[in-house]
């Protein structure tokens, strides 16, 4: 899961490839690398580290003056993040970047070295540039297409040719898309890569290869030319700006006020447009991360007030398990990229078994939004910060759609006026819930020291639980873990210390005395209690209180207490807020 960005035109490529990057640094950000090309010579450029250290390093070089380039931001698969691993690589006339994951580069590597390759990294990159120079004579397409036809796995590419003014890509299970401009063309992972240049744009699919001039885009599949449908995006420039807000996440949240009104308002005044699930017999809710924990929300709505069976799973295990298929099934697939390896693969395997899709998705150009059968876009616009925030809100809010849905084709909505009601005033709730900043930093402020904590809860409150600890660990570096209310006393309570902060959420009127007492348990064992709830309890415990709602909407006002939370905690701690160590935004490999 890297970023790659490539321009050939009339400008200086430097400045669109940092530009690109920049753009591109929620995919991966442990090293860095360009490649410009000119008549005569590549000069490669790389540095381990943010695209800020590339930056530097370009400063103190003797650039060559040229019109084509290729960059790339990394995010370590096959070997260290090291300025050997970095990309582009380079094999005798071969230079490039690559996003995906080659799944038979030892066995190439190997035949490779037999051959009197010598390599000079650990990655599955340069075995890809050593095949591509194997199979180099002077026709660049027959190298790659040679090429191709030896690599498993997932990759999306972007060549040079010492010898070729043109700049080649071609991807499969990776995205890359090919920018138009007039005079200019561009490769990027994604179109935030190089907005601020064009929103027009080809799609590559699986093994089409590009072939850029500085005058033409040529698309051909085995040898076939092919006509590519320009498509245009209307992204706004400014959703890629802070707005004047200290962090992206900070930014995206105080957003999704806006965002509901936007995508969920249109939908809960037309539920007919949303797909009707009472015509499956089982319902099978597959994706990873917070997507997962927005479907855990989903689940339970759906089995308690729809009466419907689902099942969950994260993609990675879904992928893999033996599935049985054996009544009429419909298979949710979550996710803000749509690019997320182990989402794709399940959603394949389930189309494999004939099974209908439906996907709840951000990225509407992306894998997942093509190949799926049905798709709910969320709108949520682009997510430059890696923890996701208002994606997240959209997910929860249609899966709440979707169980209300369900639950009113099955009779079973008591006060539906009310709860239509209440649904409506979400955006204005949670502008509210969000304008409470200095209850949430006093909350940092009891917390940013510490190094583990717990979120506990019960059936929906488990669910928003445990997107709570996730925010937490990943933007703060502080140990979390959400836990079911009632399992903590099977062990993990021997962790209970003095002072040690515990989140309770409790707002599930069927169960929350229940929750009430396992509170009880945690204090008398020294824990400091933080109750995120929606009605005021005599405690002297920390406590934010949000407006209360109908239980299908109640997460939606939670979890933004949590979000912020989080950041204001990963604040106090000084962390990179916006780019955590060790993550991506997008996941593209397994
Ligand atoms: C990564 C991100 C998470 C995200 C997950 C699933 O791990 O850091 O924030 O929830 O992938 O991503 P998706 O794009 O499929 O929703």
């Amino acid at each position: 899961m890297c970023g790659i960005v490539g321009y050939i035109g009339e400008k200086n490529p430097i400045e669109v490839l940092i530009n690109g990057l920049k753009n591109l640094e929620y995919r991966g950000y442990d090293s860095a690398g360009i490649a410009l090309k000119n008549e005569s010579q590549i000069q490669v450029i790389k540095s381990v580290g943010k695209i800020a250290n590339l930056e530097e390093k370009i400063k103190e070089e003797n650039l060559i003056t040229s019109h084509l380039g290729i960059a790339h931001t990394r995010w370590a698969t096959h070997g260290k993040p090291t300025e050997e691993n970095a990309h582009p690589h380079t094999v005798g006339k071969v230079t490039l970047v690559h996003n995906g994951i080659i799944e038979n580069a030892d066995e190439l590597r190997n035949k490779l070295i037999k051959e009197g390759v010598t390599f000079h990294s650990e990655t599955d990159t340069e075995v890809v540039a050593a095949l591509i120079n194997k199979y180099y004579e002077n026709n660049p397409l027959t190298a790659i297409n040679k090429a191709l036809t030896e690599l498993k796995g997932s990759y999306a590419l972007g060549i040079l040719f010492s010898d070729s003014n043109d700049l080649y890509a071609v991807r499969k299970d990776s995205p890359l898309i090919v920018g138009l401009k007039d005079h200019e063309y561009f490769i990027a992972s994604d179109i935030a890569a190089i907005i601020d240049y064009t929103n027009k744009y080809i799609l590559l699919d699986e093994n089409e290869i590009a072939h850029i001039t500085k005058d033409n885009v040529t698309v051909t599949k085995n040898n076939n030319v092919l006509e590519k449908k320009v498509e245009t995006t209307n992204m706004e420039q400014d959703a890629k700006d802070k707005c004047g807000y200290d962090h992206y996440m900070l930014k995206e949240i105080m957003e999704e006020p806006v965002v509901l009104q936007k995508t969920f308002k249109p939908y809960l005044e037309h539920l007919e447009k949303l797909p009707d699930l009472t015509s499956y017999e089982e319902i099978h809710i597959v994706a990873c991360g917070s997507a997962m924990y927005a479907g855990m929300i989903g689940k339970t709505l759906l089995e308690e007030y729809a009466n419907t069976k689902v099942e969950i799973d994260v993609a990675s295990e879904y992928r893999y398990k033996n599935i049985i298929y054996d009544r009429k099934t419909l298979v949710i697939l979550i996710s803000q990229s749509g690019e997320t390896a182990d989402t794709i693969a399940a959603m394949r395997k389930a189309k494999e078994n004939n099974v209908e899709t439906l996907a709840i998705v951000n990225v509407k150009t992306s894998t997942i939004a093509r190949e799926s059968d049905t798709q709910i876009f969320i709108e949520a616009g682009p997510e430059i910060a890696v923890a996701t925030t208002k994606a997240y809100i959209l997910q929860v809010g249609i899966m709440a759609l979707l169980a209300y849905k369900t639950a009113l084709t099955k009779n079973l909505v008591k006060e539906e006026h009310k709860v239509l009601e209440e649904a409506e005033k979400l955006p204005r709730l949670i502008k509210e819930v969000l304008d409470r900043r200095e209850e949430y930093k006093k909350v940092a402020q009891a917390i940013y020291q510490k190094e583990d904590i717990f979120f506990i809860g019960r059936k929906i409150d488990y669910a928003t639980s445990m997107e709570g600890s996730l925010k937490l660990k990943e933007v703060s570096y502080i140990h979390s873990e959400a836990y079911q209310a009632g399992e903590l006393k099977h062990g993990t309570i021997s962790l209970i210390e003095d002072g040690m902060p515990v989140f309770a959420i409790v707002t599930d009127e069927t169960i929350k005395d229940k929750t009430i007492s396992n509170i009880e348990e945690v204090k008398s064992r020294g824990a400091s209690t933080i109750l995120i709830t929606n009605e005021k309890y005599q405690t002297d415990d920390l406590q934010i209180v949000v407006p209360k709602i109908s239980p299908y909407f109640q997460p939606i006002l939670i979890v933004p207490t949590l979000q912020l939370i989080a950041y204001e905690t990963a604040k106090l701690r000084g962390c990179d807020i916006d780019k955590p160590k060790n993550l991506a935004k997008s996941v593209t490999v397994e």
